[in-house]
This record gives structure tokens, sequence and C-alpha cells, in this order.
């Protein structure tokens, strides 16, 4: 309410101050960055948000639960994480034992679910789809039970019985699930961790029948690491995705993790757009969605002017290589500002990795991004107004809240059009203040683009 009054203020005042001589010059102010305060105590550089632009790939952040229950915090990172993503990322919390959050499985029969849960409801406020991380990894597990002495048959059992009971707890919420995290080595083989060594191979499979049947509505995925590039570990890991798709093994897609340094290195293996691309086209053919799952660009810090230079161009060509790629549905970044990033601690002397600097400041990076997806936009919009022209009118200042929309007036027609989470809205008087959503934002793109505009 305070928001929407505040907004519909600041409405009348920029008319009142700029009226005519902003909308001749075809934009109202307040619509593009200009200066980039110094530090933000909230949100306060002047941005639409990332999520704004977004049409077929969703954009997702992880938030690894330190915010809202790792003390301190610092009670800024979420409302940085609504505005700039289309998709919540769990990224701790749902880890049977996370360093650092709380324990989601603190004994053999306790569940503790309040950091999810208030995760799960959270983005469910604001319309975001969840992807959750992750059922089966080997690692993050607890003392009690890689220390429990458990037979096979027991660890069966266990196994799914976790699966069942976190899958059944979110039926119908979560978008996806990373059902299985790390199970493949660089270089194509079985990784050796604990569900390997004690049940064999089969657990892969199993824990997606298990999560299928918990949730039939959840997208499953298998989340691997460095296997990106091409190279036998990359054919291999396709070849074992294939073999599981060839036995109906209910697996829908594969989150490519892309932890790269700006050579693109992730790990033993490298992230190059142009084979990153081959990889995502292959996996595609199996019939699997793909997501570039976790994404930071980590620097030797600290970083230089140029350096994060070449960190806006390394996000921009991942981001391009998603959204020319069909089968390829999100792009996923592991954290949104380097103040709660992971590099720092799994790589000492790196960080600078992410969107916004620590004091949540955009970098290049941010700005970079943020011009390619709404160079998209920006292309809907002159097709929506040819389009829609007998309908387009002026909005009613007083009703309506712009800063929720990223925007267009057109000063001849004097017509406005904006979009908001992928959709095209425009203002028609009598219908305010809702404003009218007219078209997906992805279905006037594909037209923008098929009209060559
Ligand atoms: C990392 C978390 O970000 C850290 O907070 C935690 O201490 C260790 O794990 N690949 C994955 C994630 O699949 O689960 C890892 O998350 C980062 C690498």
């Amino acid at each position: 309410m305070l928001r929407k009054y505040f907004a519909t203020v600041m409405v009348l005042i920029l008319l009142a101050a700029f009226g005519e001589e902003a909308r001749a010059a075809g934009e109202l102010p307040g619509q593009r960055p200009t200066t980039i305060p110094a530090s933000p105590a909230s949100i306060a550089f002047q941005s639409e948000g990332l999520r704004t632009h977004v049409d077929r790939v969703d954009i997702g952040i992880q938030v690894g639960g330190y915010d809202i229950f790792w003390t301190p915090g610092d009670g800024l990172l979420m409302p940085y994480v609504a505005r700039e993503s289309s998709m919540l990322l769990i990224g701790n919390n749902l880890k049977w034992a996370a360093p650092g959050v709380l324990t989601l499985r603190t004994a053999r029969n306790e569940y503790n679910f309040a950091a999810a849960d208030s995760l799960v409801a959270w983005a469910e406020a604001r319309g975001m789809k969840i992807k959750a991380h992750t059922l089966v990894w080997g690692e993050a597990l607890p003392a009690w039970l890689i220390g429990g002495g458990y037979s096979r048959d027991e660890l069966l059992q266990i196994l799914k019985e976790h699966i069942q009971t976190v899958v059944s707890r979110y039926k119908g919420r979560i978008h996806v699930w990373d059902v299985v995290n790390e199970a493949i080595d660089s270089n194509g083989a079985y990784k050796s961790n604990f569900w390997y060594e004690m049940i064999g191979p089969e657990y892969i499979e199993l824990a997606f029948r298990w999560a299928h049947d918990a949730d039939p509505s959840a997208l499953l995925f298998m989340n691997e690491d460095g296997t990106e590039g091409l190279g036998t570990g990359s054919d291999e890991f396709l070849k074992k995705i294939q073999a599981l798709v060839a036995k109906g093994v209910p697996i829908h897609g594969v989150g490519l993790e892309t932890h790269v340094n700006l050579a693109y290195e992730s790990g033993a293996s490298t992230a190059k757009p142009a084979e990153l691309a081959v990889n995502i086209q292959r996996l595609g053919a199996v019939g699997l969605q793909v997501h570039i799952s976790e994404v930071d660009v980590r620097i030797a810090v600290p970083a230089t002017p140029s350096d994060l230079s070449k960190q806006a161009d390394v996000y921009t060509a991942l981001y391009k290589t998603c959204a020319d790629n069909k089968a390829c549905t999100a792009f996923l970044m592991w954290g949104v500002t380097d103040k709660w990033s992971w590099i720092a601690g799994a790589f000492p002397g790196q960080g600078a990795a992410l969107l916004l600097d620590e004091a949540y400041n955009p970098k290049p990076a941010y700005w970079a991004l943020g011009g390619f997806l709404r160079v998209n936009t920006d292309k809907c919009f002159a097709w929506a107004e040819s389009r829609f022209a007998e309908v387009l009118q002026p909005p009613n200042p007083a009703a309506a809240t712009f800063d929720d929309f990223y925007y267009r007036y057109y000063p001849v027609t004097r017509n406005y059009v904006a979009v908001r989470q992928g959709n095209v809205y425009y203002w028609k008087p009598e219908e305010m203040p809702a404003p009218l959503p007219v078209i997906s934002l992805k279905n006037c793109i594909d037209n923008a683009t098929a009209r060559g505009s």
C-alpha cells in the first residue's frame, strides 16, 4: 500500500517536474540508470530488474539460507533476489546437512523444514518459480547417516523415505528438483561417493523414480559440474543420460553448473560457449531441458576494472548460449551479491564472482546482462505498438504504478507499452488502474523477430 502510494506520488512529481519535456524525449525520467549510488542501504540503484525481461529463459538466483536463516544475515538480500529473478533456487536448506544453515535431517527420524518452508512460501508470495537443490548428493550428509553403520537395504529404505517425505511435502509447489547432484566425474565415470559405494550406481535411477512417484508434476533434473565442455568426459556423461532416458527413468533435464573463471575454466574442464552450445543441443535432442544452473564467474581479488569488464562479457556470452538454444530453459546464478558468495571459501584468493558487489552495487556484468535482456524487450515494444495501435492509450498517471514496469512512451501516438514479469501490457484508461496484459513477452519477441524488426 505504502509502496503504491509512494510510486503514485513519485509519478505525479516526475510528471509535474518534467512534463512534456520528458515526453518529447521519448521516455519518462527514471527509466534508465543514470548514476550508481556508492553504497545503497536498500534497493537504491535504478533498474527495472532482470526479471522484467524474462521470456522463454527463466532467470534464477540461488539463496543459500544466509539472509533469512544464517546469522547474522543483513536483511537486504531477499528484496534483490525478488527484483532480479523469476526463479528462486533453494541452494542449501534442502540438503541433508549443509554447513552453516539449519540442518534438514537432524536425525534418522527427524526433519526440520522450517527454513525451506519459509523460502517456499516467500517465493510463492512473489509469483516466482522454485527450483530445489538437492535430494541426493555425496556431500553435506549428516554424521548419523555416514557413521551409522547402516546396511545397503537400510540405506535404500532411508533414501526412499527421505525422497518421499521431502518431495511430497512440497508436492505441486516445486517446479524443478535437482534430484541427483554431482554423480559423475569430469571424466564421465560414476563418482565414488557415499551413495555409490553403499548402494551402487542404481541409486541414481531409484532416486528419480521415487521422486517422480512423490510429485509427478515436478521436473526432475540431474545437476552436474565439469561436463559443460566437450571431450570424453561429457561424451560419457551424455551416454549415461541417454541410457537413463532409454530405460524410461523419469528424468526431465540436466543442469550444467558452470562455475567458471574469466577463461571459462570450470574445475577440470572448460565451459566455453561454443562447447556448451553443443552440449545443450545434444541433451535437447534426447528430449531433455537444460539449465545453466549455478553460474558464477570468479576473479582473483581485488578485481581490476578490466577484469570486471571481461567478466561482463563472460556473463552475457553464457546467457546468450542459453537464450540461443531452445532446449535451455533457465539461466541460474549461484547468488546475486559477492557479499554472500561461496567462492571466497571454496577458491581462496578469488571472488567478485556475482552481479552485485559486496555493498550491493551493480557491477558491469549486471548492466551488461540487463542491457542484453532489454534488447529483446525493446524489439518487442515496436511490434506491440504497431499491433495494438488502436487500443494503446496513455495511462492515468494518478493510478499507474510505474516502478513495477519497464515501459516506453511513444510521443507521436502518445501510447505506453510496458512489460512486467514476462507479459506485455498496454494502458486503457477506462480499465485503470489495472493495466491489461495483451500478449506474453515471449510471443511478442517471436513476432518481432519474425518480422525482422
Ligand atoms: C555450496 C554452497 O554454496 C556452500 O554454502 C556450501 O558450504 C557448500 O556447497 N556445487 C553445488 C552446490 O552443487 O551444492 C555447492 O554449494 C556449490 C558447488
